[in-house]
């Protein structure tokens, strides 16, 4: 039996009795998921906590009479040698097994995935169930806290417990881990309720390598943002070389190159290069190239697969994920598009280098969004993280590990709402101002992030007086957005111009109803009500004075002119 170690994991030669090891928190379904792979890859099962019961009598029994730590020395004897078994079985490790240094070292040698699971979810299942770790709820969710990192350190893919999928998530995560792709490459799998049911986001540096060896559909199409392609045409050629002969549509870069004249102009130049059912459209670009690609493979012949290379912060963190395609109207935003999900998401973080920083800067008004939906560990990094500029030169594996936090979360919002009847909505916190303020500047004035930074601000405010929220809140986030270059005022359209424009925007069901609104970070509530009276007043605080518009408004202006 070869032994690997973990410099040869990154694509090296792969070890006989390489193991599928799914590790996670208890309550995450580890033991019936590594049967039911086992079964589908024709492996042997295993399940450590099983195997340990065996020799050491009912756990709970020995936890309380031995202690943790005689429990963990057993565990930790048992899992080394089974580790070592030359078959290339599937297993289950019990949940606190990771927490040997030992354990983690010789997991280096096999794949590891993490089966994540709601800790809520995960203690519904499991209290009362006599588990020892399982007796308080204070207890089991401040353990889960310090468990998700050590789980994610040793592992190549994260699949949500339950996936319909997880047999196709694991097959992908072994052809990645067989691909030759850096180690720093993970398989996020997001799992939808439509067919079939979930596709794999690879993210991390070098992930547009992994294009080729883990293309999932047909011939490549390319729908590339022109400043994009430009940039990084040799790179993409060489990482969809393994895809087959990519023929590629430009786009002028923009938010006005999303319209229906432009799909048009796609759509018929698709046709032209003979592009068939069986080919895939790859959205390569930021927002704009990734909802007008996504919308022209949705029509194209009734559907054709769509690959989302996404090239921007906006699109890395968000747009790239969820299946929501489309174009603008003049009238208003994204009001003609369809749901499509990805076939596959290749998200590179090393692609930022080359976005200008005014970009890259509008793309963290996404991150703040998102790290207010999601809250804890994520809220944590987005507070202490350098301008985001900084960050990205000098610690760019905290960006990144922002950036999987930002899409896991959207990934777990959509898996449990897909066509936005209810939780959903959340996503669109700021955007009914921010969508407002870009229509009405006929979508020139401010990229998309600026207007949703302030349409966050927008929404603080509201929250502040409908819910109570802590005014500290909106400080807080005020100081984000000034640190990251994100406007903090607005000039330009009026009030009335940008009521009927919000009122035109499709997330609202009245005219003053269904606003997205804050109770704290990791509490948002979706259809709040708010009068045109208090609207009208939290807009018109962030208008800046007519002589002294604020720099950042009057600079983003400027670059449009
Ligand atoms: N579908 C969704 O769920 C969803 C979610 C959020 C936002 N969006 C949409 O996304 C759009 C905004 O996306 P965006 O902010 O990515 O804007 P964008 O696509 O216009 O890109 C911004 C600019 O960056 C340039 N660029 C892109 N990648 C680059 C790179 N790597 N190097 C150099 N230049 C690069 C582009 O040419 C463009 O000038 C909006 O239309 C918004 O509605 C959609």
């Amino acid at each position: 039996v070869e032994k690997v170690s973990a410099a040869a994991t990154a694509g090296g030669p792969v070890a006989a009795n390489r193991k599928l090891v799914l590790v996670g928190f208890m309550g995450a379904g580890k033991s019936s998921a590594a049967r039911h792979a086992a079964g589908r890859l024709g492996r042997e099962s295993i399940d450590s906590d099983a195997l340990l019961a065996e020799r050491l009598g009912p756990i709970e029994d020995f936890f309380d009479r031995h202690g943790e730590p005689a429990f963990r020395e057993h565990e930790e004897s048992l899992v080394l040698e089974l580790l070592d078994r030359p078959e290339p079985a599937v297993v289950a490790l019990g949940g606190g097994a990771v927490t040997s240094e030992r354990v983690r070292a010789a997991l280096a040698g096999h794949v590891c995935v993490l089966l994540d699971v709601d800790p809520e979810l995960a203690w519904k299942r499991v209290r009362g169930s006599g588990r020892p770790l399982a007796r308080d709820h204070e207890r089991f969710m401040r353990l889960h806290t310090e468990r998700l990192p050590i789980y994610e350190a040793v592992t190549r893919a994260v699949v949500p417990a339950d996936a319909p999928t997880l047999g196709s998530a694991l097959e992908a995560t072994l052809s990645l881990a067989d691909a030759d792709v850096p180690r720093s490459v993970r398989l996020v799998w997001a799992a939808t309720s439509s067919p079939p049911h979930g596709y794999p986001v690879y993210a991390g540096r070098g992930a547009l390598a992994a294009a080729g060896p883990c293309w999932p559909a047909g011939r490549p199409f390319v729908i590339a943002d022109e400043n994009v392609l430009d940039l990084h045409l040799r790179r993409l050629r060489g990482a969809l070389a393994g895809a087959g002969d990519e023929q590629t549509v430009t786009v002028p870069p923009g938010e006005r190159q999303k319209s229906l004249a432009e799909a048009e102009r796609v759509l018929r130049a698709l046709a032209r290069a003979g592009m068939q059912r069986t080919d895939a459209v790859a959205a390569f670009g930021g927002g704009v190239v990734g909802d007008l690609a996504g919308l022209c493979a949705a029509l194209y012949q009734r559907g054709v697969p769509v690959v989302q290379l996404p090239t921007t912060l906006v699109a890395q963190v968000d747009s790239a994920y969820g299946g929501k395609t489309g174009v603008d109207l003049p009238e208003a935003k994204n009001y003609v598009g369809v749901f499509h999900q990805p076939a596959a998401v290749f998200t590179d973080p090393d692609l930022l280098s080359t976005l200008p920083v005014a970009d890259l800067r509008a793309g963290f008004a996404e991150v703040i969004k998102t790290a207010l939906i999601a809250g804890g560990e994520l809220w944590r990094q987005v507070l202490a993280l350098q301008p985001i500029d900084r960050a990205l030169a000098g610690s760019p594996e905290e960006v990144d590990r922002v950036i999987e936090r930002c899409l896991r979360t959207k990934l777990a919002i959509v898996a449990a709402d897909e066509r936005e009847h209810g939780l959903r909505a959340v996503l669109n916190l700021g955007h009914t101002f921010g969508h407002a303020l870009e229509a009405a500047t006929g979508y020139g004035a401010y990229r998309h992030g600026e207007a949703v930074a302030l349409g966050i601000l927008v929404a603080l405010r509201l929250s502040e007086r409908e819910l109570g929220l802590d005014p500290g809140l909106r400080d807080e986030v005020a100081e984000l957005c000034a640190r990251h270059g994100l406007p903090l005022s607005f000039a330009g359209p009026g009030f009335d111009e940008l009521l009927a424009r919000a009122a035109l925007d499709k997330k609202r069901r009245g005219p003053r109803s269904n606003m997205v609104l804050v109770e704290s970070p990791g509490e948002v509530v979706t259809g709040c009500e708010v009068s045109e009276e208090e609207l009208r007043e939290a807009i018109e605080e962030l208008r800046a004075p007519a002589a002294g518009r604020s720099a950042a408004a009057a600079a983003t202006e400027g670059e449009r002119a």
